[in-house]
């Protein structure tokens, strides 16, 4: 185990690396890319890796990680995996296909961490996306406890560790909370989270049943053109992140991940850069004043870089609650 790495205990006596090696990568850019940015993250100290079958890369993920255990670097325990259920396997008989098929990618026997990759579930069938002939995605319609259900006999076949959701909304999550014969509570939800989108009242919901909130884009997103629309603010030319960056003499990447930290979230970084993949691990080192804490806390604007819009007339898209 990494002594560098600060864990967290989730709610079913497992262990979650605070901070997490974001895997997702535009279509643009060469798969590649990602066996080479996996090998220096775990080079660098990164144990946590983010990744999902949406992101169609397990098959590089799995052979950068792979390649690190054959020489010595870590062993699979070291390794702590996540993985998600994407939207058209959200049938109760689909659920354990979409982890099988992930398993068989990665070529390992079990993820650390399964998790519900959307609420919103989409036809199944082979297209990620699937449309109809006007351009317009095709939804499904299970009932999520269903679909959680499915998840806990994962979990009991051995090949999740640890089991959660990710872009579910209080509500969503409360309606898994209160299913009757709920076996296994979610261990977390992943979320947009950074400092335009601070998520404090989704944070104090999760922290008061246990949940771990794990934060994505907390740099601000990759900027990925299909997703996000490109004249959004970029987060880290933020001029308090900046000022915030001065001060402690770290880049406002490390700032923006450091915040998070603090406020008792897991993070995920990603980034293809050796530099900047070396500097985010160093996110350890230095400590925020409850003054910083402040004024990053007033940067919250609930603005969302990844809002999904594609999904805004599904009886499940989660982004029109409070939170
Ligand atoms: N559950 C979900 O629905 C969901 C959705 C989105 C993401 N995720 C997960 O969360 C991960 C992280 O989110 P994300 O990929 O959207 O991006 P992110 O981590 O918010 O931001 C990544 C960008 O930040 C920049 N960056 C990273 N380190 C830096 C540094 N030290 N200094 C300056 N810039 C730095 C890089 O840009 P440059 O390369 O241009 O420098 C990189 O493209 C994903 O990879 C994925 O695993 C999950």
């Amino acid at each position: 185990m990494n002594s560098k790495h600060q864990y967290v205990e989730l709610n079913d006596g497992h262990f979650i690396p605070r901070l997490g090696f974001g895997t997702y990568k535009p279509q643009e850019v060469p798969n590649s890319k990602t066996i080479e940015a996996t090998k220096i993250a775990i080079e660098a100290g990164f144990r946590h890796i983010d990744c999902a079958y949406a992101y169609q890369v397990e098959e590089e993920v799995g052979l950068a990680i792979r390649s690190k255990i054959a020489d010595g670097t870590v062993k699979r325990e070291d390794i702590f995996y996540t993985s998600k259920l994407w939207s058209t396997f959200h049938r109760p008989e689909l659920v354990q296909s979409c982890l099988e098929k992930s398993l068989k990618k990665l070529n390992f026997d079990y993820v650390d961490l399964y998790l519900i990759h959307s609420p919103m579930e989409l036809k199944p069938g082979e297209e990620l996306f699937p449309k109809d002939e006007n351009g317009k995605t095709i939804y499904d319609h299970v009932d999520l406890c269903a679909v959680w259900e499915a998840m806990e006999k994962c979990k009991d076949a051995g090949l999740a560790k640890s089991i959660g959701v990710s872009n579910f909304n209080r509500r969503q999550l409360e309606m898994i909370l209160n299913k009757p014969g709920l076996k296994y509570k979610p261990v977390c939800n992943q979320v947009e989270c950074h400092v335009y989108h601070n998520q404090r009242k989704l944070l104090d919901f999760c922290k008061s049943k246990n949940i771990v909130l794990v934060a994505y884009g907390a740099l601000g997103t990759q900027r990925d053109k299909q997703w996000v629309d490109q004249s959004s603010p970029v987060l880290l030319d933020d001029p308090v992140l900046g000022a915030l960056a001065k001060k402690h003499k770290r880049s406002p990447a490390l700032i923006a991940l450091r915040y998070q930290l603090q406020r008792g979230v897991v993070v995920l970084a990603q980034s293809f850069k050796e530099n900047e993949i070396k500097e985010n691990i160093q996110v350890f080192d230095f400590e925020l004043t409850a003054e910083d804490m402040k004024d990053l806390d007033d940067l919250n604007r609930n603005y969302r870089y990844l809002a999904a819009e594609f999904g805004a007339d599904h009886p499940n898209y989660p982004f029109a609650d409070e939170y």
